[in-house]
């Protein structure tokens, strides 16, 4: 079965072709414009995925050697994100459905970020505890099947990469700043300073970012009034700190998670999943306890088309064609809480 896949939900916009859970091609072209505002424009993302859609398909097909009328259905992105944005997704699938006859998908952005470890894998064994982390989520999720999971936990205010982006703007670091901070913190020293670990200790799975980023904002101005102050050595210290904290309680709270629930597999996705201190502690310690780890190859950690085309290929072989050639479907930007058929 080929699929294609087609993700608008945010600043990213990706076309993959899937393939019996493997990627034939999987094209992202990233709005770098959006870092002259320090974060996301939602008029400016939606206009931009206009112009480059129907060429980022054009390019995914070409790249996996396909012609459109040998793909089997068309997977996108209907919930959550940006209303804007997903309605060019939304629509330009729905466009080429209608004119090539195609099953239409709907796919939820964060269910393709659960599934985001199995591509090319392919073998999703149940049940697993998945970390949802990126810029706009941090939530774990109990997945017991495809067609029933719930929400165990979730951030209560910040989610971790906003974290990341939004110490890295106080440190003078353009958006998106996580890759960057991952990056210098490779050179400084984690222990250096010690920065809070919000509801580390709380009897819950849920997550607290705010509190670290106002308790960091504070110490800059306290110790060194802005950025421009702050020298190269001690740059990499800070962020291999604030690095540190953030990735202590993942990695706590997911462990926490799989002790908890009696579970013997996570799975992490989403943006920050790409983070090498997250990937190397997560790695280590579930080893020591004997669970196992899947995170995504870096290419799939961030939005990207792939994951959208594998969980459509994976719920048209569980659900059949027939259902999906409706066109009702909507754009739809609130999150899911959790499913149970
Ligand atoms: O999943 P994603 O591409 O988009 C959202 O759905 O948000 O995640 C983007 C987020 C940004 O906040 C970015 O700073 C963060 O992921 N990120 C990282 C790393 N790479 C991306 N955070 C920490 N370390 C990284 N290496
Ligand atoms: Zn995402």
């Amino acid at each position: 079965m080929k699929i294609l896949g087609i993700e608008t939900s945010c600043d990213e916009t990706s076309a993959a072709l899937v393939q019996n859970g493997k990627t034939l091609s999987n094209i992202i072209s990233s709005q770098t414009i959006h870092k002259y505002f320090g974060g996301v424009v939602p008029e400016i993302a939606s206009r931009i995925h206009l112009q480059i859609i129907s060429k980022i398909v054009e390019d995914a097909l070409n790249e996996a050697n396909t012609n459109i009328k040998e793909i089997d259905g068309i997977a996108v992105t209907t919930q959550p994100g940006l209303i804007g944005s997903l309605l060019v997704g939304t629509n330009f699938a729905k466009g080429l459905s209608l004119r090539y006859s195609k099953p239409l998908i709907p796919v939820d952005h964060i269910e393709g970020h659960i599934y985001s470890g199995f591509l090319e894998k392919y073998d999703v064994k149940f049940p697993f505890i998945t970390l949802v982390v990126s810029g706009g989520h941090t939530i774990l999720f109990l997945v017991n099947s495809f067609s029933d999971y719930k929400i165990i936990g979730a951030t209560r205010d910040d989610a971790a990469g906003e974290a990341f982006d939004k110490i890295g703007k106080l440190l003078g670091l353009e958006y998106p700043a996580g890759a960057k901070i991952d990056n210098l913190a490779k050179k400084g020293n984690p222990y250096k300073y010690d920065f809070p670990r919000g509801l580390i200790n709380s009897n819950d799975f849920d997550f607290s970012f705010s509190g670290l980023k106002t308790s960091f904002r504070y110490f800059i101005e306290r110790n060194f009034g802005n950025y421009s102050k702050i020298d190269d050595v001690v740059l990499c210290d800070l962020c291999a700190s604030v690095q540190e904290a953030i990735v202590d309680v993942l990695v706590v709270k997911s462990i926490k998670a799989l002790e908890h629930y009696c579970i013997q597999s996570l799975v992490i996705a989403g943006g920050v999943s790409a983070n090498s201190r997250l990937r190397t502690k997560i790695q280590k310690l579930a080893q020591e306890k004997g669970f196992n780890v899947i995170i995504p190859k870096i290419q799939y950690c961030m939005d990207n088309a792939a994951m959208i085309a594998l969980l459509g290929e994976l719920k048209l072989l569980a659900e059949g064609k027939e259902r999906f050639f409706r066109y009702d479907i909507t754009a739809n930007p609130t999150p899911i809480r959790s499913r149970k058929k």
